[in-house]
């Protein structure tokens, strides 16, 4: 695992863009995974610049996102579909045929889940994933629990994370309290994996990240299994 420690949040979202940008110019067809929260948005506003420059071109390239709220319509403005449209696929030339984020409005979630895991698979899985993580440890909704499941799948969001996302709604009752998310086994079969960490709040975990033990109290530890994963954080995240 690699660590890159940035002065501040527009640094570490420059070279996470950077690095995406390098390897999207090796492979035009390339397959890109996603992540949502508050984290990457300055990296993909920075990805945006790059498109708008004529640095990058996404035009061909294909993106799978880990996750999204259930039941959600994808219009609703607290959808993961609406906030990757506004945050990256609306400021770059990507066909939006080619944009992938579970279907929150599906009727049969699990059907949807198996349908996503099947199409992804074809894609031969994401060149680099993007992760954020959250507070508790979870990646994508891989919330902390005795065990974690392998492929995508209907998940409940423990109070923490209901919390800690209660910021973009009105109030914590608004909060869907289930998520269909990639699993654990998902996430893995990237190629490599990008993961950003920024802000004093997510110190803790991201020492516990830095230890040598994997747990499912901290589903993201399991990226320590991987053989390609650069974290970029800031200072804040890094020192506390
Ligand atoms: C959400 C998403 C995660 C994200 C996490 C952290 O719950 N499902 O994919 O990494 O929250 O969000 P933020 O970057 O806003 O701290």
């Amino acid at each position: 695992m690699e660590i890159i420690v940035c002065k501040s949040y527009e640094e570490m979202s420059e070279r996470g863009a950077a690095i995406i940008a390098a390897a999207m110019k090796e492979k035009p067809d390339f397959v890109l995974g996603l992540a949502t929260g508050s984290t990457p948005v300055g990296m993909y506003h920075a990805l945006a610049d790059k498109n708008r420059a004529g640095e990058i071109d996404f035009s061909r390239v294909t993106t799978y996102n880990l996750d999204e709220y259930y039941p959600i319509d994808p219009k609703n403005d607290q959808s993961y579909r609406y906030f990757m449209n506004k945050n990256l696929f609306d400021l770059v030339n990507i066909d939006k045929a080619n944009t992938h984020v579970p279907d929150g409005s599906a009727a049969d979630p699990e059907a949807a889940c198996r349908a996503y895991d099947e199409a992804y698979a074809k894609t031969g899985y994401a060149d680099i994933q993007v992760l954020g993580i959250g507070r508790n440890g979870h990646i994508g909704f891989n919330e902390p629990d005795a065990a974690l499941t392998v492929g995508t799948h209907v998940t409940g969001l423990t109070e923490d994370t209901i919390d800690a996302n209660s910021r973009f709604f009105a109030s914590a009752d608004e909060v869907p309290t289930h998520a269909l998310t990639m699993g654990m086994g998902t996430i893995l079969k990237a190629k490599k994996i990008l993961m950003l960490i920024n802000g004093k709040q997510k110190h803790e975990v991201l020492t516990a990240l830095l230890d040598d033990k994997i747990t499912t109290a901290v589903p993201a530890t399991f990226i320590k299994l991987h053989s390609d994963v650069v974290v970029i954080c800031d200072e804040e995240a890094y020192r506390g």
